[in-house]
C-alpha cells in the first residue's frame, strides 16, 4: 500500500543544487507570488500560446481548495518559478504545473525540480509519475524524455481546440 500521506509536504524547504550552485528550495505559495508568477508565466509559451491568462493563472496558483500542492520554486534568493503537484493521481502523483519564468530556464533547476517528485514519489511507494506537455513544447518534450518519461497517449484538444497534450508516464517499480 501507498504512503500517501508521507509525499509533498506543505513545506520542503532546500530541495538540492544545480551543477552551477544555485540552491533550489521550495516554498508555499503566497497570494503575492500566485500573482508575481501568474502574470510572468501567462506571457510564455506554453500558457501564452493556449491563451491561458494571467489573471486565471494567478487564481489558479492562490487557490487552495482542490487539494494540489502549489509551491514557489526559489533559485538563489530569487522567485524563479512554480511547481504544482496532484497526489494521489494514478498510482502515482500528476506534475500539474512546471514553470520557470525568463532567465531561469536552461539553468539545471527544472532537473533539480524534477528530481525531487521522482523522489518524492519513491519514498512514497508509488509506481509511476505522471504529466502533460503541450505537443508544440518540443523543448520540454525533450527534458521530460531525458529524464526518463515515455509517451503513453495523445489526449486531442484537451484545453483548447487545435492544442494536444500529450500525456507521458515514468515507471518506478
Ligand atoms: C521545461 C522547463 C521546466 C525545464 O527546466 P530547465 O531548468 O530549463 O531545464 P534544465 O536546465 O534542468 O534542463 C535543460 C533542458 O531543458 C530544455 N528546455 C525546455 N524549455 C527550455 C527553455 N525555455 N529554455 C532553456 N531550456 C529549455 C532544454 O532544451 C534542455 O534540454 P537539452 O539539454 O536537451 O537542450 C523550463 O525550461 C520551463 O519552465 N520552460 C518554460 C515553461 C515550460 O515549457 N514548462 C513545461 C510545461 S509542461
Amino acid at each position: 500500500m501507498e504512503k500517501v500521506q508521507a509525499a509533498y509536504r506543505a513545506d520542503p524547504g532546500l530541495i538540492g543544487t544545480t551543477r552551477d550552485g544555485m540552491s533550489v528550495v521550495l516554498a508555499p505559495m503566497t497570494g503575492d507570488a500566485a500573482v508575481r508568477l501568474g502574470t510572468g508565466l501567462a506571457a510564455i509559451d506554453p500558457w501564452a500560446r493556449i491563451n491561458y491568462s494571467a489573471e486565471r493563472f494567478s487564481t489558479f496558483l492562490g487557490s487552495t481548495e482542490d487539494g494540489a500542492s502549489r509551491y514557489q520554486i526559489i533559485a538563489a534568493n530569487a522567485i524563479a518559478g512554480t511547481v504544482v503537484v496532484r497526489n494521489p493521481w494514478l498510482a502515482g502523483p500528476y506534475l500539474n504545473i512546471l514553470g520557470l519564468l525568463p532567465g531561469f530556464s536552461g539553468r539545471g533547476i527544472g532537473d533539480v525540480v524534477l528530481t525531487w517528485f521522482e523522489a518524492e514519489a519513491r519514498r512514497a511507494e508509488f509506481r509511476n509519475i505522471w504529466l502533460c506537455v503541450s505537443s508544440f513544447n518540443s523543448d520540454a518534450e525533450r527534458f521530460y524524455h531525458a529524464q526518463g518519461f515515455a509517451h503513453v497517449a495523445q489526449l486531442d484538444d484537451l484545453t483548447i481546440d487545435g492544442s494536444d497534450e500529450m500525456l507521458m508516464r515514468k515507471r518506478l517499480a
